[in-house]
């Protein structure tokens, strides 16, 4: 047929975790329709978006899932991570409970995610440096303790954003 969704070579699933307002759902966004909202509301539930992209002579449909940080409105967690191949767990270079929150999304990753999913640590919002309270070293050093791929980005400015996304993407195929 001549539609893209017959000529994708494949499909992916991967998933966003991280603490609430880290950053996510304007990640997704980013990178799936270019935009960014200064006022965003907390995610409630499981929302997605998909991206098609070209990787070397591969066509890729990737489906990204976005879930809520807070507790209270992450629906059932072992559906979320079912079948998905790659993860970027998130946090605030801002907000240093956000960063040592890491170790719990990394255990609940090991819990019910893919043991060979392809995993992006990601420290968003570098825009704001003169608030960091975590230093780019300290994040690359969890990531490569813990055998993650590393990357700082800022949704707001457009940066890395791409890059985060594809590290994985390429990763996976
Ligand atoms: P939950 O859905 O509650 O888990 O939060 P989330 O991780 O999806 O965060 P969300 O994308 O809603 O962003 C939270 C707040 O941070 C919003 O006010 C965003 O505008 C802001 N924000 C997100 N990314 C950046 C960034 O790169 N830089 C700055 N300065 N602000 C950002
Ligand atoms: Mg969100």
């Amino acid at each position: 047929g001549d539609s893209y969704d017959e000529e994708c070579d494949y499909l992916f699933k991967a998933v966003l975790i991280g603490d609430s307002a880290v950053g996510k759902s304007n990640l997704l966004s980013r990178f799936s329709k270019d935009e960014f909202r200064l006022d965003s509301k907390p995610t409630i539930g499981v929302e997605f978006a998909y991206r098609n992209i070209r990787v070397g002579e591969k066509l890729i449909k990737a489906q990204i899932w976005d879930t809520a940080g807070q507790e209270r409105f992450r629906a059932i967690t072992s559906s979320y991570y079912r079948g998905a191949l790659g993860a970027l767990l998130v946090y605030d270079i801002t907000r240093r409970a956000t960063f040592n929150n890491v170790a719990k999304w990394l255990h609940e990753l090991r819990e019910f995610g893919n043991s060979d999913m392809v995993v992006v640590l990601v420290g968003n919002k570098s825009d704001l440096g003169n608030s960091r309270e975590v230093d780019e070293g300290e994040g690359k050093n969890l990531a490569e303790a813990e055998g993650l791929c590393f990357m700082e980005t800022s949704a707001l400015e457009n940066k890395n954003v791409e890059e985060a996304f594809l590290i994985m993407i390429s990763k996976i195929h």
